[in-house]
Order: C-alpha cells, then structure tokens, then sequence
C-alpha cells in the first residue's frame, strides 16, 4: 500500500476536532495542544503503517500508563475514528490497516482498575476522567453544588443544577505517587 502522510493527516485532522469537541475525551486533552497532537499521531501512524519514520515519542504501549483508559473510551475513540475515515473517503486497506495497529495496542492501553495506573516518570499524576454522562446522571439527583465520587475519581460540580444542567463540571487530578 502507498503511504500518504498528507491523506493521515487529513484524517487525523478531522479526528482531533471530534476528540478536542466529545466531552469525555476531551478532558484527557486539556493541557496538550491540538496541533501536536495531530502532528505525533501523523508521524507515529505515518511510520506504523511503512511509511516514512519521523516518529521520535513514546510508543503507545509506553505513552498511557498514567491514563485510567477503559475499553468503553477506547471504542468511543474508534467510532470517532471511523467517522473521520469516512469524512475523507479513506481507501478501505488504509481504514483496516490503520484499526489493526490500535487495535494492537488496546491491551497495553487499555486498564482494568486504575490501580493499574503507573507514572511514565517520578511525580507523575494518574488521569483519570470519568465520564462527564456519568457525572451528570448522578448531579442530577442533588439539588445543591456538591462533590460527587464516581467511584475512582472525585469532581468539583461548579453551579447548582439548573433545569438538569449542570453548569460546569472541573475534574481534579488525583495525585498519586509512584
Ligand atoms: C481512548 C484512548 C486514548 C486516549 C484517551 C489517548 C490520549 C492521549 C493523550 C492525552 C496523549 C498526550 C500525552 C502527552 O502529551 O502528555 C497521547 C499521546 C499519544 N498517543 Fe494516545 N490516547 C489513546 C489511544 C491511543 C492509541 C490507540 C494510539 C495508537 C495506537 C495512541 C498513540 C499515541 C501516541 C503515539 C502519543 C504520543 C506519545 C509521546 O510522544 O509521548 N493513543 N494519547
């Protein structure tokens, strides 16, 4: 198959706009900057697939220890995925060459408990973010601003419950030491 950068990164374009623009993903993404992102994932997706290797990062496997990511968050990212592929006409061998590789990683990725959560160096927070729809379901049954637990990660729930809405949801970084 002949390797289009060009056509990669058109793809991943598309599919970090959804990332940075889907409520649960984008809180893995706060604080890394959009085009970098699509620029690692190009090189990296570039050279995974035979194409030239400018990649120089963490492999995947290596790149998520501290990111509580379940199987739920990894299939959401693949229906994004999917939807880029399909906004750009990607040839099928490029979509089912390009699902074989993350699907590859999905076990190095992907954890059980966020106990399985480890630093990529000393001090390194754990990220876990739980699902915004989640959060909202269990603020909905309080009437005052208020801490919830979802059951691995405590958020800050800005604004009392207006109409079932909740104003502003801040995850706070737990920090665990490795
Ligand atoms: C739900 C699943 C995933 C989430 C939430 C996620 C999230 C992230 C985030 C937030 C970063 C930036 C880390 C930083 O700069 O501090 C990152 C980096 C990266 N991700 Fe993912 N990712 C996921 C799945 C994948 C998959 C499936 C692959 C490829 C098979 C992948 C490949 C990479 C690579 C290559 C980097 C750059 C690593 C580096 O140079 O440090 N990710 N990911």
């Amino acid at each position: 198959m002949q390797i289009n950068r060009g056509l990669i990164e058109d793809v991943n374009k598309i599919f970090y706009e959804k990332v940075y623009d889907d409520p649960w993903l984008v809180l893995y993404f706060q604080v890394v900057e959009k085009e970098k992102i699509i620029q690692q994932q190009t090189d990296f997706m570039t050279g995974a697939l035979g194409g030239e290797n400018r990649f120089a990062g963490r492999k995947p496997s290596k790149a998520h220890p501290h990111m509580y990511i379940t199987d739920q968050l990894y299939d959401l990212r693949k229906s994004l995925l999917i939807e880029a592929f399909e906004e750009v006409a990607a040839p099928q061998k490029l979509v089912d060459a390009w699902l074989k590789i993350d699907e590859v990683f999905r076990k190095s990725i992907v954890k059980k408990s966020l106990s399985e959560c480890t630093g990529r160096y000393r001090m390194d927070p754990s990220l876990s973010l739980a699902n915004p729809f989640l959060i909202t379901a269990r603020a909905e049954r309080d009437t005052e601003p208020c801490y919830c637990q979802t059951g691995f990660f405590p958020f800050e729930i800005l604004g009392s419950r207006i109409d079932g809405i909740i104003i502003r949801v801040i995850p706070i970084f737990e920090l665990k030491t490795f």
